[in-house]
């Protein structure tokens, strides 16, 4: 067998052949099937857009209506679920108790029948339509509130909305939360969905596909970062400070939070869909110093960090937009778990079709022919 050469994180080695999504980060495109990002962000739904990667092509009008209808009506979760998470701690992360949450529909649903497509699309609605009132009703229970029941009569981003707040929201902050989970939907092989396809690949059910992909994406080195961005944007404080901050963290080679991409070398689309998104939030809902702070930061890195290729990546602008929404900084990450589910389920799909286990090889450093020392002798 030849010897093939390690690279730490596989960096650059393909793990699975696929056609859910493709980035190109010399010219920052990213396409979900083919389809640009711009034009999904502008002409589709999140529901439509989870569609077309799991089932790799838009829907017809029928077919849409019929999907959204059963995510529509599979969102309430069993008491049994709800009354196991009121007694998770309200100090745990969300993610945690989301990772926890989706583990456990598989207790409920355990009945396992990957060859059969009704067995997939029930597991995929159930999937869709379980996550955001998971997430809601942990953020509702460790307030000490009652989690607020799904309203059938609210689309799918108003309804989560709806859920976190017991307010429906504006439609205009309804369809741009629906975009970000468009913009957050898929994004080739990534650690996540790396690790979701590994768990796919033992032909285990999707309920621990999705928990164990929730575990992964919790990490501060994935979906974690826009939770950062928050923290320094209030550290920076104002405009003036955004050179010496700035140069202090040059200094001491530390790296800004919500910059630079394994992948992308220019801006990520997604950042400049979200930058125009925070703008026609700040006007309609009021004016955001932060945001100030962030074009001003961004000028400035452009400035000194241009020549590396350091652009915003998709976590700079979200939190803004997140956070003008009233959503909890902590309940970032969920959310993008509530977006990524479709990608995570478009990968879960392709990946039973053709399968093989996935079982790599290791480097070994260790020795060889020790024998073994009795304890007292040790
Ligand atoms: N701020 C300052 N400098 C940065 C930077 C950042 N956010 N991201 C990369 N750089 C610099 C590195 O210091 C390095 O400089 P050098 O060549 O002089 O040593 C160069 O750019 C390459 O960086 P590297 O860390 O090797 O890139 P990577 O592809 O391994 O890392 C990230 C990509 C995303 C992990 C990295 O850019 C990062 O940590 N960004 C901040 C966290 C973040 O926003 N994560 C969300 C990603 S969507």
């Amino acid at each position: 067998m030849s010897v093939c050469e390690f690279k730490p994180g596989l960096e650059g080695i393909p793990a699975a052949q696929s056609s859910i999504s493709f980035v190109n980060g010399q010219e920052g495109i990213l396409e979900y099937r083919g389809l640009r990002i711009e034009d999904l962000a502008e002409n589709s739904t999140f529901l439509e857009t989870a569609y077309l990667l799991i089932w790799g092509k838009l829907p017809t009008k029928d077919e849409l209506i019929e999907f959204e209808h059963e995510v529509r009506y599979h969102r309430r979760i069993k008491y049994r679920i709800r009354d196991m998470m009121k007694s998770f701690p309200e100090s745990g992360h969300p993610m945690d108790a989301l990772q926890a949450s989706a583990a456990a529909l598989g207790l409920f649903y355990s009945r396992r029948d990957l060859d059969n497509p009704a067995y997939i699309r029930d597991a995929v609605v159930r999937l869709l339509a379980t996550i955001p009132t998971m997430v809601a009703a942990f953020q509702l229970m460790r307030k000490g509130n009652d989690p607020v029941r799904p309203r059938d009569d609210l689309d799918y981003s108003a309804n989560f909305l709806y859920m976190l707040s017991e307010r429906e929201p504006d439609p205009l902050m309804a369809r741009i939360f629906d975009v970000c989970l468009t913009l957050h939907a898929e994004h080739t092989m990534n650690a996540s969905t790396f690790s979701a396809r590994v768990t796919a690949s033992t032909l285990t059910d999707p309920y621990a596909v999705v928990a164990s992909a929730v575990g992964t994406l919790g990490g501060p080195l994935h979906g974690g970062a826009n939770e950062e961005v928050i923290g320094m944007l209030e550290e920076i404080g104002s405009v003036e400070n955004v050179g010496s901050y700035l140069e202090d963290r040059l200094q001491r080679k530390a790296k800004i939070m919500g910059f630079g991409h394994r992948v992308y070398k220019v801006k990520d689309p997604r950042a400049t869909i979200l930058q125009k998104l925070a703008e026609q939030m700040f006007d309609k809902f009021g004016y955001d110093k932060y945001y100030d702070i962030a074009v001003e930061l961004e000028r400035a890195i452009a400035e000194k960090l241009g020549h590396k290729g350091i652009y915003p990546n998709v976590d700079f602008y979200s939190g803004l937009v997140y956070r003008k929404m009233g959503i909890p900084t902590d309940l970032f990450t969920p959310v993008f778990a509530i977006a990524r589910v479709a990608g995570w389920l478009a990968h879960w799909k392709e990946q039973i079709a053709e399968n093989r286990i996935f079982r790599p090889t290791q480097v070994y450093t260790g020795h060889h022919d020790v024998s073994y020392t009795p304890v007292e002798q040790r």
